[in-house]
């Protein structure tokens, strides 16, 4: 069927792709069921990349519009599936600002393609229930529950004072409990940096292809977010904005390419900062699983002139769910952060806070970490090994040696093949729906938090079928 999508240059083409799709959903004029035209003829239609129309389908996709159907297409769903997470288009007296209309409420991870190589969550059934258990039913008892009043917003003193144990130990010289802040997961320190150190018409400068959560948030919060594009050695100082207020990198794993930014490059944009009279936000979320002995220093150990903000998340290393998370600063913002805290949110939940740590104190954290960065490992090895062989001709892998997923370049002639695997059941994932220019070459991630051994062998095996027969 011939789609109306009409593009122009007010903004990314595959939000524009996304949002004219989705309000055609919306609105009836595609209706459930049918089925849309392939991504390759989208492409040819409206003359963008294939990579453009795939990314703008797999975020229809996510969100529920869609559905692929194994060897069928993809097609309208039923929108009763998208539930409340639809974002309809407003009416009544009272309407939200112009930014919150089109931001997206996912409401899951969505379903477990067959070869589970989705990016963003870490093995549940690695987390430790046993010791969780226990450690959260001491939490519940009337002395530890104490008298129910708020607490520091900072946070429990005995977690700060272990995360920053934890952080001289593994990362950074410099780091002071009275300078740590619990947060609800990496994303409140996002959200709360944004509101204590930017006003709104600021510019930050994010990665791009980069991760999406801290452009939406600072967004919201009128804050103008320049995209920076990223090469094998991460990202490219020359290229920011020299009105950027703020930079945010993922310096030791760059989402989603799996890039380290070089040493070179840490130096030249510490001197950025300290030339532009900007702040470096360093988001080290999955730094914890390194799979080389080569180890570069966080930009806040580097970093002389206080002008890192180093967030670090638990959400990979336990569980998402746990909503923990932590923000380093330098001791000038502590008051403005602990009032921003306290009135977003008063604090992080405590008995969760206490059990983690008594988790990291009695040294149960180093052992977890231990056995899962084994585990991990493994599922690393195993795809890296299949893209430096069988999968070469069609697929080049990125150089990579840290985190839960990796990424490869699609070869020239390479995507019918990948098209016909990942309608067979193989979840790798193009890079999300992120960037304002889409990726060129296109480019696919490889998750492997949520997918055994066994069945990274069996997933990639079937890729490969579909790559060889072109
Ligand atoms: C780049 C990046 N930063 C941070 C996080 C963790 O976020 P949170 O702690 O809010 O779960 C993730 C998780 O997917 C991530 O990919």
């Amino acid at each position: 069927m011939e789609v109306a999508v009409r593009l122009d240059r007010t903004g990314g083409l595959t939000g524009q792709i996304y949002r004219q799709l989705r309000d055609a959903v919306l609105d009836g004029r595609l209706r459930r069921d049918e089925a849309l035209p392939s991504s390759r003829e989208l492409a040819e239609q409206l003359k963008v990349s294939r990579n453009t129309v795939m990314t703008a389908y797999e975020r229809l996709v996510a969100e529920g519009y869609l559905t692929g159907r194994a060897g069928a297409g993809t097609f309208v769903s039923a929108l009763s599936l998208t539930g409340p997470a639809a974002p309809q288009p407003p009416s009544g007296p009272l309407l939200p600002r112009a930014v919150w209309p089109t931001m997206p409420v996912p409401a899951d991870f969505g379903t477990a393609p067959e070869f589970d190589f989705r990016v963003g969550a870490p093995d549940a059934r690695l987390f430790p229930h046993v010791a969780w258990r226990r450690l959260l039913t001491n939490q519940f008892r009337p002395s530890a529950l104490g008298t129910g009043l708020p607490v520091e917003p900072a946070g429990h003193l005995g977690l700060r004072t272990a995360i920053a144990h934890h952080l001289r130990r593994a990362r950074t010289s410099e780091a002071h409990p009275q300078d740590v802040l619990v947060t609800c997961g990496a994303q409140q320190a996002l959200d709360l940096i944004g509101r204590v150190l930017l006003e709104p018409g600021d510019t930050a400068a994010i990665e791009e292809p980069g991760y999406a959560p801290p452009r939406l948030v600072w967004e919201t919060q009128g804050i103008r977010v320049a995209g920076v594009p990223v090469d094998e050695h991460g990202l490219i100082v020359d290229a920011l904005p020299a009105n950027a207020r703020l930079v945010y990198v993922t310096p030791s794993h760059q989402y989603p390419t799996g890039v380290a930014l070089s040493l070179r490059r840490r130096m030249e944009l510490l001197a950025w900062a300290q030339r532009n009279d900007a702040a470096i936000v360093e988001d080290d979320y999955d730094s914890e699983f390194r799979y080389t002995e080569q180890q570069l220093e966080p930009l806040h150990s580097l970093d002389r002139s206080g002008r890192v903000l180093y967030v670090g998340s638990f959400s990979k290393v336990l569980l998402p769910t746990l909503r923990l998370g932590f923000l380093l600063h330098p001791p000038s913002l502590r008051h403005a952060l602990h009032a921003a805290k306290f009135l977003t949110d008063w604090h992080t939940s405590l008995p969760i806070q206490a059990a983690m740590a008594e988790f990291v104190e009695q040294g149960m954290f180093a052992q977890h970490l231990r056995r899962v960065r084994r585990v991990y490992r493994q599922r690393h090895e195993r795809i890296m090994a299949a893209l430096a062989g069988p999968l070469s001709p069609y697929l080049a892998a990125v150089p990579s040696a840290a985190g839960l997923h990796l990424s490869a370049r699609v070869r020239p002639g390479a995507a019918d093949g990948l098209d016909r695997a990942r309608a067979a059941g193989v979840g790798v994932t193009t890079f999300p729906e992120i960037a304002a220019a889409p990726p060129d070459p296109p480019s696919i991630v490889f998750g492997y938090g949520l997918i055994d051994v066994g069945r990274i062998d069996e997933g990639l095996a079937v890729l490969q079928r579909h790559l060889d027969a072109g």
